[in-house]
């Protein structure tokens, strides 16, 4: 691993938590909850993470979440996330959760975000690293679920920063979710969405348009719509592209030919991000370094790239101005 990625500072934006289950804990937590798993071995699990499309790996990502049944599980999985990429020098995470997903096997909401948000907040105590946790709702679902679940996070408004739209995204547009977006806006949540990661640059117009997002997941389709390149370019609206998923759900062909260049020369702020790490085959570090030689392994973009990450997150002013010098001065140390 190029050590100038291990130690640069930087924040993850696009993580979805249920997504860092890796294979070993799923087996532990499995056993210590007496469920068999269709599969024989953690290899055979892995061999499993073949996939051509956004809607294979979810069929994959929903079944392997039914694992986690207490708010311990949930405290695990997430502190075995946050010791990996204390490792990398990550400094600020905003965590998704799909309440939704636990909800309807029965598993109370309280459940799974006392257990992210306990292990973030030891996290914090221990390795310095600052959180969020946005809830999403899942977009196959109807707006009526999202606005119930919206409902059970009202109790819980102290330990969620906003809301997220995530799963299938073809056929299910961010016009389907206006109100609900709307109600967790008035009610102070920021809003961001999933959007042209397999869906048209329209469901990203409609992210900003109608659900007024602060920030676009993925947004690979823009690039389809030179106009709406240009609109994100000038508000500075922040991207959060993962590379390592892009190219396991064949949203790319090559991680060669992954569009972060072409975007970048686009002026569009980008941030690099793991979206699925367990399942994607690397953590934020491996997406920085899938992309780097795209870049001629050149520092300053790199250093760019991080920088964005920080610009991006929901921080206050202060955390976020000490964390941006941090990297001018991990990047002065180095040169
Ligand atoms: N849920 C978890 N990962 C996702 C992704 N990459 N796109 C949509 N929904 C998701
Ligand atoms: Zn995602």
């Amino acid at each position: 691993m190029n050590s100038f990625i291990n130690g640069l500072p930087k924040a993850e934006l696009h993580l979805h938590i249920e997504g860092t289950f890796e294979p070993e804990l799923m087996f532990q937590l499995a056993e210590r909850n007496g469920i068999t798993l269709p599969y024989e071995s953690v290899d055979a699990l892995r061999k499993a993470y073949d996939f051509s499309n956004l809607q294979d790996f979810l069929d994959i990502y929903y079944q392997g979440m039914n694992v986690l049944r207490t708010e311990q599980d949930f405290y695990d999985l997430t502190m075995a996330y946050l010791r990996r990429v204390h490792a990398q020098s990550v400094r600020h995470v905003e965590i998704f959760f799909d309440p939704q997903g636990h909800l309807e096997r029965g598993i109370g909401f309280a459940t799974a975000l006392d257990g992210i948000h306990s292990a973030l907040q030891q996290a914090e105590k221990e390795f310095g690293i600052s959180f969020g946790i946005i809830m999403c709702f899942l977009r196959h679902l109807d707006e009526a679920s999202a606005q119930e679940t919206l409902a059970l996070a009202l109790p819980h408004r102290d330990k969620i920063i906003g809301v997220g739209l995530d799963s299938s995204e073809r056929g299910n547009p961010p016009s389907k979710f206006e109100k609900v977006f709307a109600r967790a806006r008035a009610e102070g949540f920021h809003a961001v969405a999933h959007a042209g990661e397999e869906g048209p640059p329209e469901y990203i117009v409609e992210a900003l348009d109608l659900l007024k997002v602060e920030r676009i997941d993925h947004g690979n389709s823009c690039l389809q719509d030179r106009t709406l390149v240009e609109r994100l370019a000038d508000f500075q609206m922040p991207l959060t592209v993962c590379p390592l998923s892009n190219t396991k759900l064949c949203v790319v062909d090559d991680i060669k030919n992954h569009p972060l260049p072409a975007m970048l020369e686009a002026g569009l702020r980008v941030t690099i991000n793991s979206d699925d790490p367990a399942y994607f085959g690397g953590y934020l570090n491996e997406n920085y370094a899938a992309i780097s030689p795209l870049l001629n392994n050149d520092q300053s973009q790199l250093a760019e790239l991080a920088r964005n990450s920080f610009r991006s997150a929901f921080l206050s002013g202060e955390r976020q101005q000490a964390l941006l010098a941090d990297v001018d001065r991990y990047v002065t140390a180095q040169n």
